[in-house]
């Protein structure tokens, strides 16, 4: 086998974000952007002969060609053993899974997530380690150092694997496994979740709708759905992956999966719906006209979780990102767990669940996991949901009020303002910086401020640190209003404004979300001047 070198030049953008590196599919198609990017993963790792390494991707456009570029890099790079999923498919999930299960050193997971598909839409690339997680923010550093200082990258000369037939192949010294990308992964939900209840449950006449939003996990939607727990083939919508995922945006929310929400919300609605978004990860639980909110939903799962034999034994403790709401402290606290708080973006829960610190971990961005895999898992969420349904045999809305009514609600609404220009959105931030000192202590109406800073975080394993991760106000009766800029947007800025407000008091929990919210939200453009330095007067996206 021969083996090409060539040269190149670095690009100065390849900074990994929240969660890898992500630009429109014609920035990654630029001679050498991808190559370049893979070669600085590979330098990073150091010496990989031998290894085992995971390849897979959402399916989205350029996928396919990408995935024979990192094999034929692989190959010149000394891997021992690929191992890629059918299709060039594999759910962040699955990645997740498959790299723990095989004893893999690490993956490359090909996806933008919820981020639209096609050749004007995003293409992304994340280096999953060993533990299954996303890289940790010292590797993703190096990664991008190495990127700004590259010459020439190896390249094998061999034709392209067949990526549709199962089976293994050779090229150098490395062994090619195209995978089945679907059935570790329902192996593992399997012996998670009582199955045998849940059948029983959907044979008995539980109505359940899942939406795949024409993006990865159509095919693990129907093995496990339909293949597995016995539900009919139509509990599935959009199942089919599709490389532009059919025009939409497979963002599981409900202003993208709008046609399950209005499914979920007519009177003769099914029981349950869920929805999960490009590469699998996030997931939305809608029940029959009630809308769970992934904060609620997290603490939920983590007030139920013994109904599931998985978790049986009971949990160690949580996680949450900073931004999502203080529904799952009250439960970590009722359930005597300690409750962790991080900065956005998945990799920050990989060392807690490493040290068996907590079980579950959740953001308010409709995701939630555990400690199963090192990433959020959108269908996990889901199966949770139809075991805590099975066991209690309740309706979604009955759990979710009898929630409230225990622990108390935590009103919850996500603002983003998307595609503003990056200068006015940092003018923002910079602004709300230099005023933290003189927030607190100042009253808005009934409000008072008691604390606002900017996020920092200390890993209490590794001790590592991380700063500025968001601008926290905080009132005296628990509320909050938080600003950040997306880390994984490619256009412009997009500055989110989360606020939330807790209410005890049971009479008062049937309010709509946004009118409950609203003194905070008219405090929130006070305090920061959005109309005045984006020039919106209204949010693109309410979630
Ligand atoms: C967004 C979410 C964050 C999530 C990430 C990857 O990141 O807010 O919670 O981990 O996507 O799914 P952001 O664009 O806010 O940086
Ligand atoms: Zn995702």
């Amino acid at each position: 086998m021969h083996v090409k070198t060539i040269t190149t030049t670095p690009f100065s953008d390849q900074k990994p974000g929240t969660s890898g590196l992500r630009k429109a599919v014609s920035v990654f198609q630029q001679a050498h952007y991808l190559e370049n990017f893979v070669l600085a993963v590979f330098d990073t790792l150091g010496n990989v002969s031998g290894k085992t390494l995971v390849i897979g991707g959402d399916g989205r456009y350029y996928n396919r060609e990408a995935i024979q570029i990192i094999i034929k890099m692989a190959v010149a790079a000394g891997f021992g053993r690929l191992l890629v999923g059918k299709g060039g498919l594999l759910s962040t999930p699955a990645v997740s899974c498959v790299i723990r299960k095989h004893r893999a050193f690490g993956g490359l997971v090909l996806s933008a997530s919820h981020n639209p598909g096609g050749p004007d839409g995003d293409f992304g690339i994340k280096y999953n380690i060993q533990n299954g997680g996303p890289a940790p923010e010292k590797v993703t550093e190096a990664i991008f150092q190495r990127s700004k200082a590259l010459a020439k990258y190896r390249i094998a000369e061999t034709p392209d694997v067949d990526l549709d037939r199962l089976g293994k192949s050779e090229a150098g010294s490395t062994a090619i496994e195209i995978i089945d990308p679907v059935a570790d992964y329902a192996d593992l939900m399997e012996s998670l979740f009582d199955f045998a209840a849940i059948r029983k449950h959907i044979a008995a006449g539980f109505r359940v709708k899942f939406d795949a939003m024409h993006a990865i996990t159509g095919p693990y939607a129907r093995e496990i759905l339909v293949n597995r727990l016995s539900a009919p083939q139509d509990c599935l919508l959009n199942a089919t992956p599709l490389p532009d995922f059919g025009g939409g945006h497979p963002d599981p929310n409900l202003v993208h999966a709008k046609e399950l929400v209005d499914m979920m919300f007519r009177a003769d609605g099914p029981d349950f719906g869920a929805a999960s978004d490009g590469d699998g990860d996030r997931n939305m639980i809608v029940g029959k006209q009630m809308f769970v909110t992934p904060s609620d939903s997290l603490a939920m799962i983590a007030a139920n979780s013994t109904c599931a034999p998985g978790y049986s034994k009971g949990i160690r403790g949580i996680a949450r990102s900073m931004p999502t709401s203080q529904a799952a402290d009250v439960v970590a606290k009722k359930l005597g767990v300690p409750c962790f708080e991080t900065p956005t973006g998945w990799k920050f829960f990989g060392n807690l669940m490493d040290a068996d610190k907590v079980t579950l971990c959740g953001e308010e961005s409709f995701g939630t996991g555990s400690d199963h895999v090192r990433e959020k898992d959108g269908l996990w969420a889901v199966l949770f949901w139809l075991n805590i349904l099975a066991v209690r045999r309740q309706s979604v809305a009955d759990i979710v009020r009898g929630h409230w009514r225990e622990y108390g609600r935590h009103y919850y609404t996500r603002h983003d303002y998307e595609e503003v220009e990056a200068e006015k959105a940092t003018a923002l931030i910079n602004q709300l910086r230099s005023s933290l000192a003189s927030l607190t202590g100042r009253r808005y109406g009934r409000f008072r401020i008691v604390l606002s800073d900017d996020f920092s975080y200390k890993d209490s394993v590794d001790g590592s640190e991380s700063h500025q991760q968001g601008i926290r106000v905080i009132f005296e009766d628990s509320s909050r209003i938080v600003y950040r800029l997306s880390g994984t947007g490619t256009k412009g800025a997009t500055l989110r404004v989360y606020l939330e407000r807790f209410e005890a008091d049971n009479s008062r929990h049937d309010q709509p979300t946004q009118a409950a919210l609203k003194e905070l939200i008219d405090i929130a453009d006070d305090i920061a001047g959005i109309r005045r330095h984006t020039g919106r007067d209204q949010p693109d996206v309410i979630t």
